[in-house]
């Protein structure tokens, strides 16, 4: 059973945060941080915007590009680590806030930033279970809900957002989601983790040698797995942690730079909402065509892991 990808939509909050911005309240420089992270600016949601408003936009902007309602969702998967609320999940407030009316289900994933891969996975599933007409995944995140303005080493690493993806069955062979593959080991939690005061633990310069391998690994496999080649891939949306780690990934897989889409300059990393993003973005402005081939590698805290190849 396949799927085809038949809306996308995002949103990224009012308010920018420069590198400038930082330097005028913490001791760090544009330079250190473009020179580390490659990242020039993020997105700050509004005190009291919360991932549901960012998620319930970005949905309602999906199912316009799709010429759909919420009601003719089928099922709300929201990958996301930073909800207000413990409960009602994210996804069953999204039906909330745009009216659904068919009690169809819906329930949030946490897998850090590796969540919208597997989000992407459980959509594959229900797809290929035949259970669903129509899926949507949400990806949002209000990661400054866990900024530490006193730690400068993880601070100027996060940004919010939201993005979302309508699939639709499909059973003429087309498949939209090809494969996924998704990895966790939980013996590597302290590397990086939410602490119950809300903040980020991260073992930086750990973490990012555990990334530079991970997601490659991941996005070899899952081609090994299609019987493709890198040469086959159109564009690769990396999880948008680091330029540093975006750059040795691509050499490490022999791929060519300028078909990688990088959004962490602008958005650095919304986590969950990362890869939904880039994705929206790059179809949005028309980087990324009708019918190309996107390697999807992520990595995130647990540490969790994986890839996915879609055709959009
Ligand atoms: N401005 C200026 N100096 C800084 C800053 C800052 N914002 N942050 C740290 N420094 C300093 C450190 O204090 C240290 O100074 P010292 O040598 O005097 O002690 C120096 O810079 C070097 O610090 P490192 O941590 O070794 O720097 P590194 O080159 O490793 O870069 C970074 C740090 C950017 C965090 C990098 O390690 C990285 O990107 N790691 C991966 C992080 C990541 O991707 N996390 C997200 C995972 S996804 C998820 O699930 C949330």
């Amino acid at each position: 059973m396949g799927s085809r990808l038949i809306g996308y939509g995002s949103y990224l909050p009012e308010k920018v945060m420069t590198n400038q911005d930082f330097e005028k309240i913490m001791d760090t420089t544009d330079e250190w941080i473009v020179q580390r992270t490659g990242m020039h600016q993020r997105h700050f949601a509004a005190e009291n915007e919360t991932v549901v408003d960012m998620a319930a936009v970005a949905a309602g902007r999906a199912l316009e590009n799709a010429g759909l309602t919420i009601d003719d969702i089928d099922m709300v998967v929201v990958a996301t680590t930073s909800s207000e609320l413990d409960f009602p999940s994210v996804g069953v407030q999204v039906l909330g806030r745009l009216g659904a009316t068919r009690n169809q289900p819906a329930f949030d994933v946490r897998g850090a930033c590796t969540g919208y891969i597997y989000a992407l996975h459980c959509a594959r599933a229900f797809f290929a279970a035949g259970m669903h007409q129509r899926i949507m995944l949400i990806g949002a995140e209000k990661m400054t809900r866990f900024l530490d303005f006193d730690d400068r080493s993880t601070a100027v690493l996060f940004g919010d957002g939201a993005g979302a993806l309508i699939f639709e069955h499909s059973s003429s062979g087309y498949s939209g989601i090809i494969d996924t593959v998704v990895m966790a080991d939980g013996r590597e939690f302290d590397m990086l983790h939410g602490t119950p005061d809300h903040k980020i633990s991260m073992n930086g310069p750990e973490t990012y040698k555990k990334a530079v391998t991970l997601m490659p690994d991941a996005a070899n496999y899952i081609m090994e797995h299609a019987g493709i080649t890198a040469s086959n891939v159109d564009w690769i949306i990396p999880h948008q942690a680091n330029l540093r780690i975006i750059q040795s990934g691509a050499q490490r897989l022999g791929f060519p730079l300028e078909k990688i889409v990088v959004t962490v300059d602008r958005h650095a990393n919304t986590s969950g909402a990362s890869g939904v993003l880039a994705l929206s973005y790059a179809l949005d402005n028309g980087i990324i065509k009708k019918g190309q081939l996107i390697l999807y590698p992520a990595f995130g805290s647990g540490l969790t892991w994986g890839a996915a190849l879609i055709r959009v």
